[in-house]
């Protein structure tokens, strides 16, 4: 368990008939930053509140830092820096005097690293917190979950409200300096492109239980994306072809996601006369729609699927190797390609 910054088995809460957190094994690894994803309403605000003590599991165990959740939360809250979902702090403070408040009961607090943050945000010492934009108050108490050092950071959806700029800084600079001491960072966002940029470790929840988890390299390699376009219309077999699992049509071909090992859809795809393929792993945006999009509807077997027309109309999936400019939904492979 030490190895662990966080493991949960079969942690459970529900309220009255929903079932928020129901069953879930959980394993953070430490010096980990953690992708924690999952659609609205999936359980991960629950479960963070689990792992502080802040909302009581009504089954399971838990540990954090090695300290039981259930027993030990005092202690656990001393060593992790926690932002939540929703920010509460003292609105009546000048942001001088919450900082200092916060230093007084942190034991490890570094001044240091809390100045470079403030003038990296640049957020004005002597304002009333309450007075303060959305945005700085995300900041701000970024700002102060980090200051106390803590081993393990829990952020809830951390750059909600920041600027590109600040998003950028924090997920740039600060996370990285972050890392670099060794500490864990165990994040939920709706940003995938985000996560998929900080993360080394991803889990993603669906309806109160994890439905897949582990190294964002090991995800990706879960299965490949396609590109595909042919002369004529794609022959009814492709989406027979072993592994595949979706089909979507765009404008000038299909995108076709294959889970598991490839090779043999792949070399059945480029048999195909007249059939120009470019080969991808999977992006977290592939793997989260595979775990958590919508059921039914697009799996193969079940007909292709249109996929939504590219935003603009213009981008198209690629044919051919070092085609760009594809728009979001159709995104080619965003490096790590392989024919
Ligand atoms: N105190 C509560 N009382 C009743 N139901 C609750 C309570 N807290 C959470 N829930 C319900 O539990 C489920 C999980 O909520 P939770 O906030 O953990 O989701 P989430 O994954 O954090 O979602 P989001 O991505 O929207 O933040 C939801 O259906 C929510 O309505
Ligand atoms: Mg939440």
């Amino acid at each position: 368990m030490s190895e662990s910054a966080i493991t949960t088995r079969g942690l459970r809460r529900w309220f009255g008939q929903v079932r928020a957190v129901d069953g879930l094994d959980l394993e953070v690894p430490r010096g980990s930053v953690f992708g924690f994803v999952g659609p609205n309403g999936a359980g991960k605000t629950t479960t963070i509140k689990m792992l502080l003590g802040l909302v009581a599991p009504q089954a399971g165990e838990g540990a954090v830092l090695g300290r039981d959740i259930r027993r030990e939360s005092l202690s656990i809250r001393t060593r992790v820096g926690y932002v939540p979902e929703i920010e509460g702090l003292y609105r009546g403070m000048r942001v001088r005097e919450l900082i200092a408040f916060t230093r007084r009961l942190r034991p490890a607090w570094d001044d240091a690293a809390v100045d470079r943050y403030l003038a990296m945000f640049g957020l004005p010492l002597h304002r009333r917190v309450g007075h303060l934009s959305r945005g700085m108050r995300s900041q701000l108490a970024l700002i102060l979950a980090l200051g106390g050092r803590p081993d393990l950071l829990i952020l809830d959806e951390p750059t909600t409200g920041l600027d590109p700029i600040r998003r950028q800084e924090f997920l740039g600079t600060v996370l990285r300096e972050v890392c670099d001491r060794g500490q864990t960072v165990f994040m939920s966002s709706h940003i995938l492109s985000e996560v998929e940029r900080v993360a080394d470790h991803i889990g993603i929840m669906v309806e109160g239980r994890l439905a897949a988890s582990g190294s964002l390299d090991d995800m990706k390699a879960m299965g490949r994306r396609v590109w595909v376009r042919f002369e004529a219309d794609l022959p009814s077999e492709a989406l027979r072809l072993p592994g595949v699992r979706r089909v979507e049509r765009g404008p000038d071909g299909y995108a076709i996601t294959i889970l598991g090992n490839a090779e043999e859809a792949l070399a059945r795809l480029r048999a195909i006369p007249h059939c120009a393929l470019e080969v991808a792993g999977m992006s977290l945006d592939d793997i989260f729609r595979e775990f958590a999009g919508p059921k039914g509807g697009t799996a193969a077997g079940e007909g292709v699927a249109a996929a939504a027309a590219p935003a603009g109309g213009g981008a198209a999936p690629a044919a051919a190797e070092g085609s760009a400019g594809r728009a979001d939904r159709y995104t080619g492979p965003r490096g790590g390609g392989q024919r």
